[in-house]
């Protein structure tokens, strides 16, 4: 199909500028010349929404380190053109991470070259479009696991908690665990969304606007373990209640990037508290993840969380929304289809 296919002089783009004029983006006519070089070109299928876009396109954070650059952090596509022996015409492929959007061009546009060491082959068992509504999130979700699994997360030890729930990472999080054999509880700033939570498998769904969070250094220790997407007070507070032995995965700061605790629960409870970059995860890591995403971790109820499909000239609604903890689930952006 992608045979010989020319790619055009012009083609339509999401790009991010800052400069003289200010923050702004929006839809644009790009060449191939002027995008970031990389070995391989892709004809874009799919891309998808995640919060550090709806941060860059909107200029609410520090995501890019250079102007101007086309958005989008995750991109899964078809190999149109590789000057490298790995990658062939026709390729179905992904990259989540990886600089897209923050050092180099990302997967707004309908083309886009890549790094080749960058690029994960599409595992079997998924399509472009499932790839990209797990995207960046799914990966996240699914490194959380594998690191409290490294050290010793068992689905017996008990309940595992995961704030920030109806978003993204949180609702792939919760659907992958209980996949995955454990207990998911939810915590969430929606709780009109029970229902739905309830539906992915969380067997017990908390309010945050009436949680009790008490001010001791050991409350209660009620979970054994944690998926935490919000930061902050919740995240100081999750290190209060977790279980003897059991493991933090801090993977997002949604609600703020602050953290107060004590020693307490690691020298009295030793709990672990574990970091998450999921854009800087090494090669072997990536590809082992992304087959488990394709098999035995692949969330059962992806394609609700995924329900939600835009255009390039609807992002800027998107991000508002996500930033203002409107959005839930996965928002996929369509740029070339199937
Ligand atoms: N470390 C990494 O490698 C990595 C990778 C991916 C994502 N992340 C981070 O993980 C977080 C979630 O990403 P996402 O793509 O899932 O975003 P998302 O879809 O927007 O989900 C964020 C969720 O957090 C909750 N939330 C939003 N604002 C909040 C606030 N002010 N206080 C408390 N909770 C709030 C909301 O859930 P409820 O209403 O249900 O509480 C919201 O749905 C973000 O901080 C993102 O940057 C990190």
């Amino acid at each position: 199909m992608l045979h010989g296919m020319a790619i055009p002089n012009t083609f339509r783009c999401f790009r991010i500028h800052n400069d003289d004029r200010g923050h702004r983006s929006g839809i644009e006519e790009a060449s191939l010349g002027e995008l970031s070089p990389g070995e391989v070109t892709l004809a874009v299928a799919w891309s998808s929404v995640n919060y550090k876009d709806a941060l860059a396109g909107t200029g609410n954070g520090r995501i890019l380190r250079s102007f101007p650059l086309v958005g989008g952090i995750d991109v899964a596509g078809h190999v149109l053109r590789s000057r490298d022996g790995r990658w062939r015409e026709g390729d179905a492929v992904l990259v989540t991470g990886c600089g897209l959007s923050e050092t180099r061009d990302g997967g707004y546009s309908q083309y886009l070259n890549l790094d080749a060491d960058d690029i994960v082959a599409l595992p079997d068992g998924l399509d472009l479009r499932q790839a990209m509504a797990l995207g960046t999130a799914g990966f996240t979700a699914a490194l959380c696991l594998l690191r409290m699994e490294h050290n010793g997360q068992k689905p017996e030890a008990g309940p595992i908690l995961v704030t920030g729930a109806t978003g993204g990472v949180g609702m792939l999080a919760i659907s992958l665990l209980t996949g995955a054999g454990y207990q998911a509880h939810a915590l969430t700033g929606k709780f009109e969304r029970l229902d739905e939570l309830t539906a992915l498998g969380a067997a017990s769904v908390l309010d945050r606007r009436t949680l009790t969070m008490g001010m001791r250094p050991l409350e209660s220790a009620r979970w054994a373990g944690a998926i935490d997407c919000v930061g902050d007070e919740i995240l100081g507070w999750l290190t209060r209640v977790i279980q003897p032995r059991g493991n933090i995965a801090a993977c997002g700061m949604a609600g703020g990037n602050e953290l107060h605790t004590t020693v307490m629960p690691f020298i009295l409870r030793a709990i672990n508290l574990l970091g998450i970059a999921a854009g800087s995860t090494d090669y072997p890591t990536r590809q082992a993840l992304w087959q488990r995403l394709a098999g035995p971790w692949r969330p059962p109820h992806l394609e609700q969380i995924a329900a939600n499909e835009v255009g390039l000239e609807d992002l800027p609604g998107v991000f508002e929304a996500m930033l203002s903890g409107k959005t839930t689930g996965r928002t996929l952006v369509r740029i070339g289809g199937d």
